[in-house]
C-alpha cells in the first residue's frame, strides 16, 4: 500500500468520529464488551495498544464487533506490522517512523498513522507521501499553540494529536485547520474496563463524540 493509500485511509478514518480511543487491554475477555460500549457511543475508530501481552487477542475479538475499525497502536518493529495484520487490525498507530517500519506498513497493507513531534518529522514523513499524521506526544510536545505554530508553513499534514489530550482541551485541539480528530484513553478509564462498567464507557463515548470539529 502506497502512502498515498495510507493516508487516504487514515483521512477517513479520522473522520469518523472527533475522538479515537485509545485503549490499553489486561484482559482480552473484555475486548468486545469495550468495544461495543464504545462504539454504542458514537465511537467506531478504535487504537489498541500493543502495550500488553492480552493486546493481539483484543483485537481479533474486537474486529468481529459490527459497526467498529479495529487498529492496532504502538506498533514499533515489522514483527509488531505482521502480527497485528495477522490479528485483523484494519490500521496501525505508531509513537514515531523509522524508514523500516514504513517500509513493513507499506509491505503489509496496513495503512499507517505515523507519528511525528517536530516540523523535520512531519515534512519527512511528507516527502515520503504521509498527508495524515499522528502529532506525539501531543500535549508535552507544546499542544495546540505547537502544533498550530507546525500548521503554518506545512497546512499540507493533517494531524490526529494524542498524549494528554482530554475533554477539556480537546475543543481547542480540534479547532485547529490542521486537526482531523484526537486520541485519547480518557474514554475507556482503566478502572472501568476492569469493572465491565459498559454503560459509563458509552456516556463516556457519547459525550466526546459530541466533540465539534
Ligand atoms: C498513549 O501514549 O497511551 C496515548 O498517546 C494516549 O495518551 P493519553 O493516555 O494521554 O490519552
Amino acid at each position: 500500500m502506497t502512502p498515498q493509500i495510507a493516508s487516504e485511509k487514515n483521512r477517513a478514518l479520522c473522520l469518523m468520529a472527533p475522538v479515537v480511543p485509545v485503549l490499553v487491554l489486561d484482559d482480552a475477555g473484555q475486548a468486545a464488551g469495550l468495544a461495543r460500549a464504545l462504539v454504542a457511543g458514537g465511537l467506531p475508530a478504535l487504537e489498541v495498544t500493543l502495550r500488553t501481552p492480552a493486546a493481539l487477542d483484543a483485537i481479533r475479538e474486537m474486529a468481529s464487533v459490527p459497526g467498529g475499525v479495529v487498529g492496532a497502536g504502538t506498533l514499533l518493529t515489522p514483527k509488531d506490522v505482521e502480527m497485528a495484520k495477522a490479528a485483523g487490525a484494519q490500521f496501525g498507530v505508531s509513537p514515531g517512523a523509522t524508514d523500516v517500519l514504513l517500509d513493513a506498513c507499506e509491505a503489509n497493507d496496513l495503512p499507517l498513522l505515523p507519528g511525528a513531534a517536530t516540523s523535520s518529522e512531519a515534512m519527512r514523513l511528507l516527502e515520503r507521501g504521509y498527508t495524515v499524521q499522528k502529532f506525539f506526544p501531543a500535549e508535552a510536545n507544546g499542544g495546540v499553540p505547537a502544533l498550530k505554530a507546525i500548521g503554518a508553513p506545512i497546512p499540507q499534514v493533517s494531524f490526529c494529536p494524542t498524549g494528554g489530550v482530554s475533554l477539556k482541551n480537546a475543543p481547542d485541539y480540534l479547532g485547529l485547520s490542521n486537526t482531523l480528530c484526537v486520541g485519547g484513553s480518557w474514554v475507556a478509564p482503566k478502572d472501568m474496563i476492569a469493572a465491565g462498567d459498559w454503560a459509563g464507557i458509552t456516556a463516556l463515548a457519547a459525550e466526546a463524540a459530541k466533540l465539534q470539529r
